[in-house]
């Protein structure tokens, strides 16, 4: 094996005019991720597969400054295409970094389905070939065509709008991805012209030319139609976000989750799942997300880097944002947990209650309709209906602290700084402000009057 055995090109100069959009076309997201973000990936797991330790070069134009910053962590190396003369003129941007040595993956960054196992194949061409993973589409619109000799042999590839009408109708298509010899690669882009219906430099034209120079050219078909998906467009984009998802779901259920539809489920991040997790329809998971064995999520629920232990439920309807749900805990329907809340085991958050920046010891229960933040609840705790902790007097966030065993009545305000002792109850209707001590009963309430045979006013006779 060479030093150099394998290196990576991405193309991302392009505009993507058709995306009618001013963020790069790279950085439209696809599952939650920066398009760009899953060719990155696939380049890594390929270049690491081969034992290489070339970064990929990145070739970029249009929004470099945004691009550069969506990419600030990731561990490539960048060529400036000045202005976007052509795929060939963008490969040759990247030819500074290029060692002429070993083989030269060219990628699209507009391609983001490709998958590791079939560069894989790709990669099984001989050392000394050009290479072209190509496709059978039955729709080969707006792909350049592979020409074919009687002998089966690649000649050349043709793009759409410079086809005859008899090549228009050949099947086979240019992926875009393009294995070459890393030494002929300058000699080749060298040569190309512009004497094309685009005037562009063609990356493509160089398959003539290695023809001509007896070079071996193969063309290795994909196994699938949908990963060599090139995303022009926002229904190419829509497209792709479906076949990704479905990807994503028939992971999930071989990892033995039951998903009530595939088809209703969408996921834009990492989740890892324990055994017998149940899923129903309309689900996003965004983020980081695990849940632990037996976990129930209910139809319409969002969960945004959370942690789900096992055999909790999320009801429908619930948002679970930067939250840890302990074991047996139930959330929901209709419940916000905030980023910062920690529920313990068998914790019920009921409806419409939000929570945020809290933690619920084991037991603890707030049912109904309250808002709990910045609060250290203690195990067993009942928080009544309509209770709120007060914790922003408009400048700063203080805490509210309530001790195991309390039982906070229905509507009860507690204006925090306040700490309610272990065992305490609060009447209904309270507002605390000061320490309310432990195992007593502490309230604010009007008396309560009545007046006998009270007569509501009347209105005037009109005179
Ligand atoms: C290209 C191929 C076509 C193939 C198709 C697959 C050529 C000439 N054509 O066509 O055979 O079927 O991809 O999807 O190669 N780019 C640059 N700089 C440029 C021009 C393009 O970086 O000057 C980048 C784009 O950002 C994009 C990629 O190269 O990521 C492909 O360019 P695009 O214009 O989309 O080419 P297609 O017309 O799709
Ligand atoms: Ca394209």
């Amino acid at each position: 094996m060479s030093s150099t055995p394998l290196q990576i090109v991405i193309l991302a100069a392009g505009q993507g005019k058709r995306m009618r959009s001013s963020l790069p076309k790279v950085l439209q997201p696809l599952g939650g991720q920066p398009l760009i973000r899953h060719v990155l990936a696939v380049s890594d797991a390929v270049l690491r597969e081969a034992g290489s330790a070339a970064r990929p070069v990145l070739v970029y134009g249009h929004g470099g400054d945004q691009l550069q910053a969506a990419l600030a962590d990731a561990d490539c190396r960048w060529s400036h295409q000045a202005s976007q003369r052509g795929t060939g003129d963008a490969v040759a941007a990247a030819l500074p970094h290029i060692e002429p040595a070993g083989r030269v993956l060219v990628l699209c960054g507009d391609v983001p389905l490709l998958r590791a196992a079939t560069l894989r194949t790709l990669l099984h061409a001989p050392q000394d070939a050009l290479a072209i993973l190509t496709a059978m589409l039955d729709d080969p619109t707006g792909y350049g065509r592979i020409l074919r000799d009687a002998h089966g042999e690649v000649r050349a590839i043709v793009e759409q709008r410079d086809a005859t009408a008899e090549q228009l109708a050949l099947q086979e298509v240019n992926t875009g991805t393009l294995l070459i010899p890393a030494e002929r690669l300058a000699g080749w882009l060298g040569r190309l012209t512009a004497d094309n219906a685009q005037g562009e430099l063609y990356l493509t034209d160089i398959v003539a030319m290695a023809v001509a120079d007896g070079v071996p050219v193969v063309g290795i078909p994909a196994a699938g139609e949908a990963e060599i998906m090139g995303i022009n467009d926002r229904a190419q984009l829509a497209c792709c976000e479906r076949e990704l998802q479905r990807r994503q779901a028939r992971r999930l259920l071989q990892e033995g989750v039951t998903l009530r539809d595939p088809e209703r489920l969408d996921v834009r991040g990492d989740v890892s799942v324990g055994r017998d997790v149940e899923i129903d329809v309309n689900v996003i998971l965004e983020g980081r997300v695990e849940l632990g064995d037996g976990v129930r999520v209910g139809a319409h629920c969002i969960l945004r880097d959370a942690i789900v232990e096992a055999g909790a439920r999320i009801e429908p309807f619930s948002l679970v944002d930067g939250a840890r749900v302990g074991p047996g805990a139930v959330v929901g329907p209709y419940a916000r947990l905030r980023p910062g809340t920690e529920l313990a085991a068998d914790v019920h958050v009921g409806n419409f209650v939000e929570v945020k920046n809290s933690r619920l010891a084991p037991g603890a229960k707030a049912n109904h309709l309250s808002y709990l933040g910045d609060a250290d609840i203690g195990a067993r705790v009942n928080v009544g209906a309509g209770t709120i902790t007060c914790n922003y007097d408009g400048a700063n966030k203080h805490r509210t602290t309530i001790g195991d065993d309390a039982f906070i009545g229905s509507n009860s305000s507690l204006v925090a700084p306040v700490s309610i002792g272990a065992g305490a109850t609060i009447g209904a209707g309270s507002v605390i402000s000061r320490e309310a001590p432990a195992g007593g009963l502490t309230l604010t309430r009007a008396p309560q009057k009545s007046i006998p045979g009270w007569q509501r006013p009347r209105k005037k006779p009109a005179q």
